[in-house]
């Protein structure tokens, strides 16, 4: 509900009230983004200057409420007293905009621009300030648990009018915050960063050309001593994939500014008169429940509202990728010799990776080019889906649309259309970007792409671009519109294709990517420990059902670390399940691990996908959560193990302390390689820990590990019940967990019916 009583402003959900009102400067003055709350609070909640501060300059002379530098803000201005950052730079004037008029709306207001857009808003308010003859139209869209803002700049003069900067939205919050935000680069994406905002300004930006894996767009702004359960915590995302950015900065008066859009950093443009510029979605997320109940709102969201209506909360195959397997080096046979393979696993979907067109026998060639390589595959693109869709498994492509090689035929015909400028090209991964910002360029992928997906049976596509964006100057933004209309042209028309984001891994995970694709890579590091940051920290922002998380070899490409196959699986599982890694080596147990984690997966598909997340790590391990409301099941992940190990307890949260539930860990196996030459000490013969006996048997037997099967009642398991101790040197015995480094167990939680258990009343 959106109401305006008096000049106030009151934006209201089931979880947060918004308010501002309309000063007597004609200035919107923020109030509040909270708790619900009364309009009738707004007079309690304003600002109270008294006599003001020395040197203060006023709007209005006498008057300590008209200090702009002195009072929180919806939007602000620059050269007319406000000395804090402003959120608009016109080039050539100072910048005043007053309120003018406000109309409310049932939904949401469709962009203009071509940008990607959250669906299906409850109410928007479109507020309209006004300097002359220039608008802004402020828009707030309200979403159960979000608050959607953005901008639009209308030249209404008869002059050209030429700006550098226009931010989605900026708001004043009363109070002392601590910044959260994620930084990383290739394969080492989103690790977690948290400095106190005081009055230097915190910038989060990048001027990659993409969200990038450098600077992700989304943070928090958290009251120092918030939790995961508790505190205030405010939330922001960009509903956007190039160069974004953000400030935030505490003024003396104890007024944090925060403000987020397009980076103005080499962004320039001109409007000619009756033109208009709409800034993306800027997504604003508080909860009084710490940074879970905040993550909650968010992945409510973007289940709800971003994802494409067609995969809204669809069931993600399990897919086999190609990739980590072969690279470039495959044919036909050898392709469908995996599939085979992986469709005995359980596998849904198969993937062809990489390496399908033109000379791209390595990453040197064949970029911009669509035609399949018949060396490699004799039978066409058709040929290989349909031998691959009779196996009864759904076929996919990748593809990297927007870039190409020198070495390639689209390069030779037409050098114009990479981006290039003055200088010497310069290249990343041998590749150049196309530029999108071309008419004629979008026309030849959306045509190509069009009729490769036409051509065979295809239900899966991977979009990667693999390079930082470079020449092209101050057209970033329009190249990135570029991209939107092209996966626009490609995919509404094809709803039931799932695309898969990806962009060297998660250099393109964002909100505006999201609205066309289901799902996205998270990263091109698979080791399982190095994921558990980068799915724990995507977690903040983005449910489950987006990230693409893939079980590869060990010891791994990226750190060449050794981690049980099964902790491989179990991280995988509180994602969208895969497997990269070359099948024909699998080994006998290995097989057998992969076929029960697949049979896993799937039995509670829904749960890890869709279900509540939640974070209970604890420094020392790793902790997920995921709940359906009858089921729970929880992920204990180790790193590093300690000699002489203390005990460990299994908590669980969000269950009725009343019922009872049982427990049961997924059943795991012990390689029996993993003792070395410590099998001497229990071996009744002696035998080499490099021999061909031992060798033989690692390779074809287990030895089972310390399961769990117990009840307890919801009291019990929130307060956190005792497992088996893991592995203390004493020798092996199936009561208690012998994992060494890197070990994982995943603990299923399901209520006992009534008439099993007893329920406990008070
Ligand atoms: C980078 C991606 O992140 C990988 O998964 C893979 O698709 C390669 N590109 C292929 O070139």
């Amino acid at each position: 509900m959106i109401t305006v009583e008096n000049g106030v402003y009151h934006l209201k959900t089931k979880h947060y009230s918004y308010l501002f009102r309309i000063n007597d400067q004609n200035v919107p003055e923020h109030l509040h983004f909270g708790a619900p709350l009364l309009t009738s609070d707004a007079d309690a909640l304003a600002c109270k200057p008294g006599l003001g501060w020395g040197t203060a300059v006023l709007l209005e002379e006498g008057n300590t409420k008209s200090c702009l530098n002195a009072i929180p803000l919806e939007w602000s201005g620059s050269g007319r007293g406000d000395f804090r950052e402003t959120p608009v730079e016109l080039c050539d004037a100072a910048t005043d905009f007053r309120f003018e008029s406000s109309r409310i709306v049932t939904g949401s207001v469709p962009m203009r621009s071509g940008l990607p857009q959250a669906r299906n808003g409850l109410h928007t308010l479109e507020l309209v300030l006004a300097q002359g003859d220039v608008k802004l139209r402020l828009y707030y869209t309200t979403f159960e648990t979000v608050l959607v803002r953005r901008a639009v700049l209308e030249n209404s003069s008869a002059h050209p009018l030429a700006f550098s900067k226009l931010m989605s939205f900026c708001v004043d919050l009363p109070g002392s915050y601590e910044m959260t935000s994620f930084h990383g680069t290739w394969s080492a994406e989103m690790r977690l960063h948290r400095q106190k905002v005081t009055g230097g300004k915190v910038v989060n930006e990048t001027t990659m050309g993409s969200s990038s894996n450098n600077h992700h767009p989304g943070f928090f702004l958290s009251e120092p001593g918030a939790t995961e359960q508790n505190g205030n915590v405010y939330g922001f995302n960009l509903i956007y994939s190039a160069n974004h950015y953000a400030s935030v900065q505490q003024s003396y008066q104890g007024l944090t500014r925060v403000m987020q859009g397009i980076n103005p950093a080499n962004f320039r443009k001109t409007l000619a008169p009756g033109e208009a510029f709409e800034t993306p979605e800027a997504v604003l997320c508080w909860s009084g429940e710490g940074f879970g109940g905040m993550s909650g709102h968010f992945h409510d969201f973007v289940n709800r509202h971003i994802v494409p209506e067609a995969w809204q909360f669809r069931d993600r195959p399990v897919l086999y990728n190609d990739w980590e397997g072969c690279m470039f080096d495959f044919n036909q046979a050898r392709l469908l010799d995996l599939a085979k393979r992986a469709k005995r696993l359980g596998c849904e979907l198969f993937v062809l990776d990489d390496g399908w067109f033109g000379d791209r026998n390595h990453d040197k060639a064949g970029l911009g080019d669509y035609n399949v390589n018949k060396k490699k595959l004799p039978g066409g693109m058709d040929g290989l889906a349909n031998k691959i869709t009779e196996l009864g498994m759904q076929f996919g492509l990748w593809f990297e649309p927007e870039a190409v090689n020198p070495d390639s035929e689209l390069f030779r015909a037409h050098p114009d259309w990479a981006l290039t400028d003055e200088f010497e090209p310069l290249y990343c991964r041998h590749e150049l970007l196309l530029d999108l910002t071309k008419p004629e360029v979008r026309d030849y992928i959306v045509e190509n792409v069009s009729r490769v997906l036409d051509s065979a049976k295809i239900s899966y596509v991977k979009w990667d671009m693999n390079r930082p964006t470079v020449a092209v100057g101050t057209k970033v933004h329009d190249y990135i519109l570029g991209l939107y209309e092209v996966l626009r042209r490609i995919f509404e028309p094809r709803p039931e294709i799932l695309l898969e984001g990806c962009s060297s891994g998660g250099n393109r995970f964002d909100l505006g990517m999201l609205c066309f694709s289901p799902q996205i890579w998270c990263s091109d590091d698979t080791d399982p420990i190095e994921r558990l940051t980068i799915q724990e920290n995507l977690s903040y922002l983005y449910p489950q059902s987006t990230f693409g998380a893939h079980v590869s070899a060990a010891p791994h490409a990226q750190t060449l670390r050794n981690t049980p196959l099964t902790t491989r699986g179990n991280v995988s599982f509180f994602g969208c399940l895969g497997y990269e890694l070359d099948l024909k080596h699998l080994l006998s147990v290995e097989e057998t691990e992969i076929k029960a984690q697949v049979a896993f997966y799937k039995e509670h598909r829904r749960i890890f996908q869709y279900g509540t997340f939640r974070r209970l790590s604890d420094g020392e391990k790793t902790v997920w959560q995921v709940s359906d409301g009858q089921t729970h099941i929880t992920g204990l992940f180790h790193k590093l193990v300690h000699a002489a190990p203390g005990y460990e307890r299994l908590r669980v949260v969000g269950l009725d302390k009343n019922r009872v539930y049982h427990v049961v860990s997924r059943e795991q196996s012990l390689r029996i390689g993993l003792f070395g030459e410590l099998i001497k000490h229990v071996a009744p013969v002696s035998l080499s820990p490099h021999g061909v006996v031992l060798r033989t048997v690692d390779h074809r037997m287990t030895m089972p590990d310390g399961g769990e099967d117990f009840t307890a009642s919801g009291s019990a398991l929130n307060t956190g019940v005792m497992l088996k101790p893991l592995f203390g040197g004493g020798g092996y015995t199936t009561d208690q967990r012998t994992q060494g480094d890197f070990g994982s167990n995943v603990y299923l939680i399901k209520e006992v019916p009534l008439h099993e258990g007893t329920e406990h009343k008070k």
